[in-house]
């Protein structure tokens, strides 16, 4: 599996693919690679002739430079990983942070008619400008034919949508379902970092979850938000940032359900320094 670090060879290769009617797919990621990656390599490699996963670790998404530095970078295993999937179909692009940014480590700025607002864009200060920026160049570099996008990140998916649609990008943007541990805590490149203690105590985060959406079904939305904040109160490991049962399309706090709309409840928890972000449907 050849690993293409620089723009130039790797845009010739994709493009010959391209001359011969191939179809391709885009898995964006920033490495340190799991089996929630990998079920979205998997989907990608049934629907398209050859799949590119990008690999960068995108400095100008993270609002905290402690984060940065402490993501995990894992090239070397990566690959190995990918290599368990398919050995022919899939292309690996790490690019280096120059031949991305050509030596301006800035974002653009971006209107996602109000969805880099919420929650996570409240609480990461441009961090949706970082995001739009890295996913507008990798569709530019690599132009596939369809990109694939987890619900672990939904407010990320929501805003990718809205870039393709604002910005008449030619994608078709494909929503994958979140893959867990067997504990029920979401897959993320982050829970490398977790003592064992702390891990332990993350799968009490998607039972929140599917509590939370079990009372949904009587309780108003308040109601379940005060309830969730209230079992965290007393948490000895876990600190809650934000609990928000949101409308979907919108991301906005929902104040009173509405038939025919469809709620999602998002939660994001410190374990230790270790920042987490989970999601639920809950209609
Ligand atoms: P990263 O966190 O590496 O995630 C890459 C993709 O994998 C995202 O679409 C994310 O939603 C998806 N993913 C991660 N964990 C998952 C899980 N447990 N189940 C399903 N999908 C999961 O998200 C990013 O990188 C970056 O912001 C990126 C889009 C690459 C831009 O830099």
């Amino acid at each position: 599996m050849k690993v293409y670090t620089e723009k130039q060879q790797f845009v010739a290769t994709i493009n010959a693919f391209k001359e011969k009617k191939q179809t391709l797919g885009l898995v964006p990621t920033m490495g340190a690679l799991h089996k929630g990656h990998l079920a979205l390599v998997k989907k990608a490699l049934k629907s398209n002739d050859k799949v590119v996963v990008s690999i960068f670790v995108n400095p100008t998404q993270f609002d905290n430079k402690e984060d940065l530095i402490k993501y995990p970078r894992t090239l070397e295993r990566d690959v190995e990983l990918l290599k368990t999937v398919s050995k022919e179909n899939i292309l690996v692009y790490a690019p280096s942070v120059n031949d991305i940014y050509e030596g301006n480590i800035m974002s653009e700025t971006f209107d996602f008619d109000g969805l880099e607002l919420q929650m996570e864009g409240k609480f990461r200060t441009g961090h949706f400008d970082g995001v739009g920026t890295i996913v507008k160049r990798l569709f530019d570099i690599i132009k596939p034919n369809k990109a694939y996008f987890g619900e672990k990140d939904f407010q990320q998916l929501a805003i990718i949508k809205k870039l393709v649609e604002k910005h008449r990008i030619p994608v078709i943007i494909v929503p994958c379902p979140i893959y867990r541990e067997v504990s029920g805590l979401a897959m993320s490149s982050r829970n490398t970092r977790l003592k064992p203690d702390y891990k332990a105590a993350a799968s009490f985060i998607y039972k929140i979850l599917t509590t939370a959406k079990e009372y949904f079904g009587t309780k108003s939305a308040q109601e379940v938000s005060k309830w969730v904040e209230k079992q965290f109160l007393t948490h000895d490991l876990l600190k809650l940032e934000y609990f928000i049962i949101a409308d979907t399309s919108t991301l906005k706090t929902v104040k009173r359900k509405t038939k025919n709309k469809k709620y999602r409840a998002f939660i994001a928890v410190y374990a230790d320094d270790v920042r987490l972000i989970d999601n639920i449907a809950l209609n």
